[in-house]
């Protein structure tokens, strides 16, 4: 979504830098893009705007040069008014030496806007954010110095935002506002930035800090004046800056989403090495601060609630799996949105937020609301130094690396991974299974680690020269039963995403209750199989309904499940893990991602999606 960079540099040209930072936020999402700077001394703020990618920008500032010693940058992604190049920031006040980009929402956009148009003040946008600068320029005008007038701003501001602002001529200073929406502040060699993601400061950044909640102040060169939002000084605590290079390049692949899916190889045994450092402190990751909290407090814990969207979601519903199955604990999971109308809160039950980014908005909102009932809240993060990684009660780190493309590909494998290793390590500690059986388990998670990329690299031929058949279809039913429904839900939403082909997700069993209807020879069914024998036979079942209807069938299924296999036009194995494999069949859907991954990829790339960055979407989801 939206991506800030603001800079104050001592060389003149400022700009080149916000360009960088802007390049490292395209991955969030964006639909148009902005920079304005300035000069000491000069009242004038000089801009550049374009709708569309990045490189339009570029291409703009390469025919008209625009340079300064301060500057601020915002990627665009639309909610308050279309894509057009009014809408874009930076937004302006009237007498155009007040400059702003804005992330996050102004709930009372609509009753500043009424009150500063009827002072006179003329707007040029749709956007919510262009009522602050108005706003602003109203409290100036009153003569009030910067500090008081951020202090009388943020006491009318209502909702969640991120701001960094620019007054004409000031190219010493930028002014920040953080309420809710992520900001971050980085000192360095001969510039300070303030960026709403890390990954948007360059390797001149030496230190950075997250700007706490309710925070507004200044940045200069070397140096911040912050506040909080009740006037007195915030303490900014820093941390040093390593600037990763390399997680912008693709490594070679054509894509991010190609890269990410073959780091699925690594992955599971990365994580696993990982937690299992973490020794006796694992509790932690739950939110308990002893082993006897930890031994009491599990013993008599009735029931986990996880919340999540999206593919964290899905991830989420495996765990669900996983801790029923495992840990036996009744386990429910629910989607972030829908959850904050409906929290039924009651004792020993320890909740869960699942996230890769850690700053999706609906999962935060439910995590603070949890936060102010007194509930204990964990998560299971990836970016570590997120909202949710702060603010939870304790969090497993995912171990997956950054994630650039939109679609989560590695990122559910992690999770997925993070929540058996947890399933396992609750069950040992409640006595159900014993440290050998722990082990053992281990090791069968690792063994299906291995077998991630073995079966893409076995069907990766059979899946590049079906992509285009599939290609083909408008519709698509996706069909699994127990966990391998969950497979089948989260790659209806992969291809729905990616290949803008629509997709419905059933449990199998599900079929003669409805969906069925739907099928003839038109209608392509891909089957998850299941690893467990009696699941796997009733879905040999459903699979014969869609064939007798000339259904397409398409098959993900295991070596051994011929009667299945033989049923299906298309099919896609995973070898070694039978029916009667002595490894635990919850696991089955780890050895099939990567494989359903590169079929989803493998289709969007014949119809020429732009996969990395699907229409419409943002790879963090920073409003409700
Ligand atoms: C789909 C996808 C999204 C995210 C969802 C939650 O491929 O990536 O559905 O999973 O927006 O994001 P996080 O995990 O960052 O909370």
């Amino acid at each position: 979504m939206c991506g800030i960079v603001g800079l104050v540099g001592q060389k003149n040209n400022v700009v080149e830098a916000v360009v960088y930072g802007l390049e490292g936020l395209e991955y969030r999402g964006y639909d148009s893009a902005g920079i304005a700077c300035t000069d000491s001394g000069d009242t004038k703020i000089i801009c550049a705007k374009a709708c569309g990618e990045l490189s339009a920008l570029k291409a703009q500032l390469h025919e008209q040069p625009i340079s300064g010693l301060a500057a601020i940058g915002h990627t665009r992604w639309a909610t308050h008014g279309r894509v057009t190049l009014e809408n874009v920031h930076p937004h302006f006040d009237c007498s155009g030496t007040i400059a702003l980009v804005h992330n996050g929402i102004i709930e009372n956009y609509h009753e500043l806007g009424t009150m500063l148009k009827a002072e006179g003040h003329i707007f040029k946008s749709d956007t919510d954010s262009e009522v602050v600068a108005h706003l602003l320029e109203s409290i100036l005008d009153r003569g009030l110095s910067p500090k008081k007038a951020l202090h009388e701003l943020v006491s009318r501001l209502d909702g969640a935002y991120a701001l960094v602002i620019m007054l004409g001529g000031r190219s010493d200073e930028l002014l920040f506002v953080r309420k809710r929406s992520p900001l971050c502040l980085g000192l360095g060699k001969n510039k300070s930035a303030v960026v709403s993601d890390l990954v948007a400061f360059d390797a001149d950044i030496e230190k950075y800090a997250i700007i706490p909640d309710q925070t507004y102040g200044f940045l200069r060169m070397g140096e911040v004046e912050a506040y909080s939002f009740d006037g007195f000084s915030a303490e900014i605590t820093y941390t040093p800056h390593i600037h990763n290079a390399s997680s912008r390049d693709r490594g070679g692949h054509a894509h991010y989403m190609l890269k990410e899916i073959y780091e699925q190889k690594g992955i599971v045994h990365r994580i696993v090495t990982a937690l299992n450092d973490l020794g006796d402190e694992w509790i932690k990751g739950l939110g308990y601060t002893s082993a006897s909290q930890a031994s009491e407090s599990l013993k008599k814990l009735t029931h986990v609630d996880l919340i999540a969207c999206g593919t964290s979601y899905y991830a989420a519903s495996l765990g669900a799996f996983f801790l029923r199955d495992i840990a036996g604990i009744d386990t429910s999971v629910t989607r972030a949105s829908e959850f904050a109308y409906n929290p039924i809160l009651m004792k020993n039950r320890l909740y869960g937020v699942v996230s890769q980014s850690g700053e999706t908005a609906d999962t935060l909102e439910v995590l603070r609301a949890l936060k102010r009932q007194e509930q204990s809240v964990f998560g299971i993060v990836n970016v570590e130094k997120s909202s949710m990684a702060r603010e939870a009660d304790g969090f497993f780190a995912m171990h997956a690396g950054p994630e650039i493309s939109v679609a989560s590909t590695k990122s559910f494998t992690a999770q997925v991974v993070v929540f058996y290793w947890l399933a396992l390590k609750i069950a040992h500690s409640k006595g159900l299974i014993t440290l050998q059986q722990l082990q053992a388990s281990e090791a069968e998670l690792l063994w299906c680690g291995n077998k991630i990329e073995e079966t893409l690299e076995n069907n990766k031929s059979s899946i590049e020269h079906d992509a285009a058949w599939f290609a083909q279809y408008k519709t698509c039913l996706f069909l699994g039963r127990q966990e391998s429904f969950i497979l089948a839900a989260e790659a209806a939403l992969k291809l729905k995403e990616l290949a803008y082909i629509f997709v419905e997700a059933f449990p199998s069993g599900e079929l003669k209750h409805g969906p069925l209807a739907l099928v003839d020879q038109n209608m392509p069914v891909v089957v998850f199989s299941s690893a467990d024998p009696l699941v796997y036979q009733k879905i040999v079942s459903n699979a014969q309904e869609v064939k007798a209807r000339g259904g397409r069938l398409v098959v993900f299924g295991f070596q051994d499940q011929t009667a299945l296999l033989n049923l299906a036009e298309k099919s896609y194995c995973v070898s070694g893990f039978s029916s009667y494999t002595q490894c635990d069949s919850l696991l089955g859907p780890l050895c099939m991602v990567a494989a359903m991954h590169y079929l989803v990829y493998s289709i969007a790339k014949v119809l020429e999606r732009p996969i990395d960055k699907p229409r419409n979407l943002a790879k963090s989801v920073t409003v409700e």
